[in-house]
């Protein structure tokens, strides 16, 4: 893209010679207690923005994540035409309302769609646009622009879109065709990003677009088309929307984000004297594996006070300092723990025996390459690990003191932190800004919960 064009972007950028980049220093914990409740889920708030924007009528959302990468999405439609308006009179209750226009009520940009670190945002955008009587244009920092495009232009094509991107990486640029046909597709990796671009752009096609993964993915998508009152079937692995169809506004709350009450689970469960309730967390099953493989490994996580939230399960969830015993982590574990693998491993790292990570090869093209950053970072942390082509070998025992590189990627932050909390001496993480992608108050609520945490 020629460096003048105008871009959006979701977030004030900040000026190179401004740029400071953040460590955190984490210091040994005596232990984690009280309650907390982490920010909204960062899947849900992307499609709570999207479908409310093509929605009839307004849409009001509660607990909204304020993160970077959903505020990219915002300001991704707002430059589409739609009004997106925080209201409500405690700012903490991050409630929004979105004043949908209609499946074809967006107008086009005008200029290039930044998307800042979100392959969520990218990926169901792409699906959307391909579907508009307009041309557009999508591109990311330069971790996203080196992620992988294919897996959503190839079946795009497929339906009749008109997408072009260099080497299969962002930017892309789409261009209008007539009406989109509806196609019966197989997505060769499990990916929930693959699944809801293809499901969005079906609900313009002629006929039917049918999706069937390998194993099951976050279903939010799904879930959400039948809360903004769109048809969906699923049956088995295979969803199916037919296009024509409408949406109608809703209101709802977002659950607090498991993905990051993760992390806390992690310390709570690695460090001694601890127990923590996290409050409110999206339990969704098919999202919620990281909750089954700490089970496997031993750890004491009990869910209590189940209710619901924006069509999700929500429940607290109790965890306590636990003895973890290593386990083999594979096949269907993976997809339903895809983001919460670095937990594992720091996990697997404190625990008695061996711990094997394997058909995690999806690993490799996430905000960063995630088997070589976590093996990475655990070396330096006096861990003996086996980097494979799917994933790792953990041999557990006892994290020492030592300084890991974040590769830029916030969860890589924000587990490397939590073994912090449990090491024998002081764990210094470099880059860390990357957090504010997807959990702006992570340190705040890290020292809150009992974690001894400098920011520098
Ligand atoms: C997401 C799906 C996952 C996940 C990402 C969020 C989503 O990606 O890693 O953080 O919101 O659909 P893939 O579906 O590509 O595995």
């Amino acid at each position: 893209m020629p460096r003048s064009e105008p871009v959006v972007k979701g977030f004030a950028p900040v000026a190179q010679e401004h740029f400071q980049p953040m460590k955190f220093l984490i210091s040994p914990s005596s232990g984690l207690a009280g309650q907390l409740q982490v920010a909204g889920d960062k899947s849900i708030s992307h499609r709570a923005v999207i479908f409310g924007a093509i929605a009839n009528g307004t849409t009001r959302v509660s607990q909204i994540l304020q993160g970077e990468d959903v505020l990219a999405t915002m300001a991704a439609f707002r430059a589409m035409g739609i009004n997106i308006i925080r209201v409500g009179g405690d700012p903490a209750d991050n409630d929004y309302e979105i004043q949908g226009k209609g499946l074809y009520g967006l107008r086009p940009p005008g200029l290039s769609l930044d998307m800042g670190n979100s392959g969520t945002a990218l990926r169901l955008l792409t699906g959307l646009l391909s579907a508009q009587p307009w041309s557009s244009r999508l591109s990311g920092d330069a971790s996203l622009n080196q992620r992988p495009m294919g897996r959503i232009i190839d079946p795009l094509r497929l339906m009749g879109a008109n997408i072009a991107s260099a080497q299969g990486n962002p930017p892309v640029q789409i261009n209008p065709v007539g009406r989109l046909k509806g196609i019966r597709y197989t997505t060769p990796m499990a990916s929930a990003q693959v699944k809801s671009a293809l499901l969005l752009a079906g609900m313009y096609a002629d006929g039917i677009t049918s999706v069937t993964e390998p194993t099951t993915t976050r279903d939010h998508t799904e879930r959400m088309l039948a809360g903004f009152g769109y048809a969906v079937e699923i049956e088995g692995r295979t969803v199916s929307i037919k296009g024509g169809g409408e949406l109608t506004a809703r209101q709802l709350t977002v659950p607090a984000d498991l993905s990051s009450a993760a992390f806390f689970i992690l310390a709570a469960l690695i460090t001694p004297d601890s127990e923590l309730v996290l409050k409110k967390v999206g339990v969704n099953p098919s999202r919620d594996g990281v909750l089954t493989i700490l089970k496997r490994m031993g750890a004491q996580i009990e869910l209590v006070n189940p209710s619901r939230a924006g069509g999700e399960p929500v429940a607290d969830i109790v965890a306590k300092t636990s003895e973890l015993t290593g386990c083999d982590v594979c096949g269907d574990d993976i997809a339903r723990a895809i983001d919460e693998i670095p937990v594992i491993a720091v996990a697997a790292a404190c625990a008695r025996g061996i711990t094997r990570i394997a058909d995690a090869q999806e690993l490799r093209v996430k905000e960063s390459d995630r088997i070589h950053s976590m093996v990475h970072g655990l070396k330096a942390l006096g861990v003996r690990v086996e980097e494979q082509a799917d994933g790792m070998i953990i041999a557990g025992g006892k994290l020492t003191e030592g300084r890991v590189h974040s590769f830029d990627d916030h969860r890589i932050v924000m587990a490397f932190s939590m073994a912090g909390a449990a090491a024998s001496g002081p764990v210094e993480v470099l880059d860390c800004n990357n957090v504010a992608t997807s959990f702006p108050d992570f340190h705040q609520l890290a020292s809150r919960s009992g974690i001894n945490i400098v920011v520098n």
